[in-house]
């Protein structure tokens, strides 16, 4: 059980991973993890939880649910390795992790409310690609180059953004979707 990988797919952040960094890891730098099939909280023993999981944050679908904490994972470990000071490999997978895992956690969730039949799906659609420009416009090179602003970036986006569209659109989105079934 858990975030392992299917079709030979490394999922980069498994529980209790640390972004440490590796030598001679060519190719991508990291690829999106699989879906876990249930929530694998929470970051690195000793990472301070900036963005903690709440219930509101979750649909009522285990899927949906445990991508939301692995989303949470992923800011954390990107916001903390940032703030350590962690070199530009380290912060480069983390930013590429949670840029992908979100990707695919889009991807999955309009799969979701599209099968629930949510009438708002095509404007949710909308929405997250506005947000994964917003994620791609949060330059990568910054991240690595100037982490102060990137931090503070990022966790200014994570807040008032992904966290707010789970409790806001997703579950409106949820709701129409149920209500219609
Ligand atoms: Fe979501
Ligand atoms: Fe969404």
């Amino acid at each position: 059980m858990g975030s392992n990988d299917t079709n030979g797919v490394r999922t980069p952040l498994p529980r209790g991973a640390r972004l440490a960094p590796r030598a001679a890891a060519p190719g991508p730098a990291a690829a999106p993890p699989a879906a876990p099939a249930s929530p694998a909280p929470v970051a690195s023993p000793g990472v301070p939880v900036r963005f903690p999981w709440k219930p509101e944050y979750g649909l009522g679908d285990e899927r949906i649910d445990g991508q939301h904490r692995m989303l949470l994972d992923l800011a954390n470990l990107l916001c903390d390795a940032i703030r350590r000071g962690k070199g530009r490999a380290v912060v480069m997978n983390a930013f590429n992790a949670l840029r992908l895992y979100t990707n695919t956690h889009f991807r999955d969730e309009e799969a979701h409310f599209a099968q629930i039949g949510s009438p708002l799906l095509d404007a949710h659609r909308r929405e997250h690609g506005t947000l994964l420009r917003e994620l791609n416009a949060l330059a990568a090179d910054d991240v690595a180059d100037r982490p102060a602003q990137a931090a503070d970036a990022l966790e200014r986006w994570v807040e008032t953004r992904l966290v707010a569209h789970m409790k806001i659109e997703d579950q409106e989105a949820q709701r129409s979707g149920t209500a219609r079934g």
